[in-house]
């Protein structure tokens, strides 16, 4: 395994449409791997294949929902996903490994359902709530070139920034 370099806004690769994987092979394992160890790594709560530079449908989303699990038991690898429900509102702050230091306030569903495929092309269904719907959505829309920044109603100011940091 290795760490991947995070691509930061301002790097056009973002802000590409991903295509679908179709190989389920070793690179596709690897790339997975790699994109594991980084997430890890950064303390996200997610990462999508483009913020690591490579434009294929596929993103980690750790499940924040489940309790007793380690952080890398969080992890749910999802190839090809697609949000197939989504009901509820919830709006909160968002921020994202590639915009660094940048938090807004964003409204997503409160519940999405998620069909996907895992690394070796089987199907599976997932779900999630509050954050974790949260971020299905976020790392969905890194796949078709959108960043939160886009979305967000406002972004959080100095003086919240530092708030935030000291709750910490
Ligand atoms: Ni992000």
């Amino acid at each position: 395994m290795a760490l991947r370099n995070i691509r930061e806004e301002g790097d056009s690769i973002l802000l590409k449409k991903s295509r679908p994987v179709v190989d389920f092979d070793k690179r596709l394992h690897i790339l997975l791997d790699d994109m594991r160890e980084t997430l890890l790594q950064a303390g996200g709560v997610g990462l999508a294949a483009p913020q690591v530079g490579v434009l294929r449908r596929a993103v980690l989303v750790m499940d924040t929902n489940k309790e007793g699990l380690t952080d890398e038991e969080q992890i749910i690898e999802l190839i090809n996903p697609r949000i197939v429900e989504s009901d509820g509102e919830q709006t909160g702050q968002e921020g994202c490994l590639s915009v660094p230091g940048v938090y807004g306030i964003v409204t997503r569903p409160e519940h999405v359902r998620v069909r996907a495929q895992d690394r070796f092309g089987n199907a599976f269904e997932c779900e999630g709530t509050g954050l974790t719907a949260r971020c299905f959505c976020h790392e969905l829309d890194h796949l078709d070139g959108h960043l939160f920044t886009e979305l967000a109603q406002r972004l959080l100011t100095e003086e919240e920034l530092q708030e935030m940091s000291g709750e910490e």
